[in-house]
């Protein structure tokens, strides 16, 4: 069950919540306080001075805000937005089927950006830069090209896997932007104005317990809420006590850290399989047999940040905060019952 509830991915059956939960202006947009603040002067500015927005890029793990960003811009802007996402957009034709639709200052947002196809990228490097786009009409030796021109419009990017962006496309996005786990503080101020849009009476220390557990995380804080009320209806009440949120959290085993299985995988293995490191990420990846991308782009930012994780010239290595928080002895045989002293 805690796999489920601590996932970074959305689920299928809350896209209404997340939905309805997105802030839509720059103004409820919690934390990441340098991002929203540049992003406004930008805005502000391109406003001013009656243009597009220059094309901007949100990169950073999933479920921290990428998408409503794109929106926010968006609305921001008073412009008309189009969404779409890499591996929809399967053929250059696609691709140039949207960019003929475009008004002048529209937005369009490409979510997985990293996954389109080079043909398709292709068409967007002049797309981008020169707002031009270069049509083959016909076939065989009738064939001709065309060249349109489109109107300024600006493409936002969303993508969890900055690497994988090719350098000629990264280069062409004039305002780049990477989102950081939220601090507990600002969690909890997202989980209080989305338990005041779900109407759900929440005690201040719920919501302080929730943040504290949420992976760094809005989406995880929004969903963990959600539980958390059920836990608080089946006691007969109406109120998310803090003692019906321990409660359910303990029961959805919902760790202090709000680590996920593959955040748990990913430990254990560094201590039982490499004696806790240094470990390559290349092995480690096909030791626990998933892709290195997610380990390297989802789970180590979170274990770095919270200090479980360190990487060193020689690979990753576990702390002995991650012993402790696992019930492990760090000076011990691998998988040694921790007693609860601390490591010297
Ligand atoms: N700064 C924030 N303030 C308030 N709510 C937020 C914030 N960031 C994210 N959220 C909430 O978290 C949910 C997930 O955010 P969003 O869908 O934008 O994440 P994402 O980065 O696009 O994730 P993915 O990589 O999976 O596409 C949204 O429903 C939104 O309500
Ligand atoms: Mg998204």
């Amino acid at each position: 069950m805690s796999d489920e509830v601590l996932t970074t991915e959305p689920q299928p059956e809350e896209r209404p919540f997340e939905e309805s939960l997105r802030p839509r202006r720059l103004t409820e947009f919690v934390g990441q306080t340098r991002l929203s603040t540049n992003l406004g002067v930008f805005i502000a500015a391109a406003r001013d001075r009656g243009e597009a927005l220059d094309h901007t890029l949100f990169f950073g793990p999933p479920g921290l805000g990428k998408t409503t960003l794109a929106h926010i811009v968006a609305n921001e802007m008073e412009a008309q937005v189009h969404v779409t996402s890499g591996p929809v957009l399967e053929r250059a034709g696609d691709l140039a089927a949207m960019l003929t639709n475009l008004q002048p200052g529209d937005v369009l947002f490409i979510d997985e950006i990293h996954r389109l196809p080079a043909a398709v990228e292709e068409i967007l490097y002049p797309a981008m830069e020169d707002y031009e786009l270069d049509l083959v009409i016909g076939q065989g030796p009738a064939a001709r090209s065309v060249r349109l021109t489109l109107p300024r419009f600006t493409l936002v990017g969303a993508t969890t896997r900055t690497g994988l962006l090719t350098a000629p496309l990264r280069d062409r996005f004039g305002i780049v932007h990477r989102l950081e786990f939220y601090p507990s503080e600002d969690l909890a101020v997202i989980v209080a104005r989305s338990a005041d849009i779900l109407e759900i009476n929440m005690a201040e220390q719920a919501g302080g317990e929730i943040a504290r557990r949420a992976r760094g995380t809005p989406r995880i804080a929004n969903r963990l809420l959600r539980r958390v009320r059920d836990f608080a209806h089946h006691l007969g009440s109406d109120v998310v006590s803090l003692e019906a949120t321990q409660w359910g959290l303990e029961q959805m085993e919902v760790d202090a850290f709000g680590l996920d299985h593959l955040d748990r995988q990913l430990l254990t293995t560094i201590i039982n399989v490499y004696d806790g490191g240094p470990v390559g990420l290349k092995a480690l990846a096909s030791s626990i047999g998933e892709d290195r991308g997610t380990l390297e782009d989802i789970h180590e930012p979170y274990l770095l940040q919270i200090g479980l994780l360190q990487r060193t010239p020689r690979g990753r290595t576990v702390t002995a905060a991650a012993y402790r928080h696992l019930g492990l002895d760090p000076t011990g045989s691998p998988g040694a019952l921790f007693d609860g002293r601390k490591p010297e």
